[in-house]
């Protein structure tokens, strides 16, 4: 395994074959292995020949093996106290890539650009069954809004501004 040749980019058509099969893998680590109901032809359309595209991704290629090891799923979004800010829909990394910071890179990239696009937030949710990712995100100065959010399904997740100009950095 070659940690050290892992380089984030924005994705292409191309990749969401194997974006879609990433959130295969998402969901089956989730326990909800049947919830995707799209397919790599849905996001191409959606996401790249559609004249509003509806998401944005970027995926982290192993660029020794020329394999996709890891994706980001985000959006805009608009906060009406706030203005604009992003949405964080996915973040996964394969298994035996993990804990090598690939994941803390791909939110790095999408902190970037939402500091220059003078985003004040990016917002996720965190299924229950993702709760080891609470620590990851704890670590990279997100917050937790969930009121008492241990035995709660959901978790509504924040990086604020500050968290977003460090990560940036
Ligand atoms: C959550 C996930 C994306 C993290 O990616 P990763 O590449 O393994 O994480 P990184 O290596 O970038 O970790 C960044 C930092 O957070 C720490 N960290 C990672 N996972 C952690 C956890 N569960 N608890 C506490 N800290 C954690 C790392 O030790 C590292 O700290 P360091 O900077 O001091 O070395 C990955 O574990 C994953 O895909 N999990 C399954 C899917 C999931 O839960 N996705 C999130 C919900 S959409």
């Amino acid at each position: 395994m070659d940690f050290n040749n892992i380089r984030i980019r924005k994705a292409v058509s191309n990749d969401m074959i194997y974006v879609a099969a990433m959130i295969k893998e998402l969901a089956a680590f989730e326990n909800l292995p049947d919830a995707p109901q799209i397919d790599h032809k849905k996001l191409i359309e959606d996401g790249f020949e559609s004249k509003k595209p509806a998401f944005k991704c970027f995926v982290a290629e192993c660029l020794s093996t020329n394999t996709l090891v890891g994706h980001a799923i985000y959006f805009p979004i608009y906060s009406s106290w706030e203005g604009r800010s992003m949405f964080l829909e996915d973040l996964f990394v394969k298994r035996e890539y993990r804990n090598h910071h690939i994941g803390s890179n791909l939110i790095k990239a999408i902190a970037k650009e939402a500091f220059n696009e003078n985003c004040i937030r990016i917002d996720l949710h965190l299924l229950s069954s993702e709760s080891p990712a609470r620590g990851f995100y704890k670590k990279l100065n997100a917050v937790n809004l969930t009121k008492n959010g241990e035995g709660s399904d959901w978790n509504y997740v924040r990086f604020r501004k500050e968290a977003i100009a460090k990560l940036a950095e």
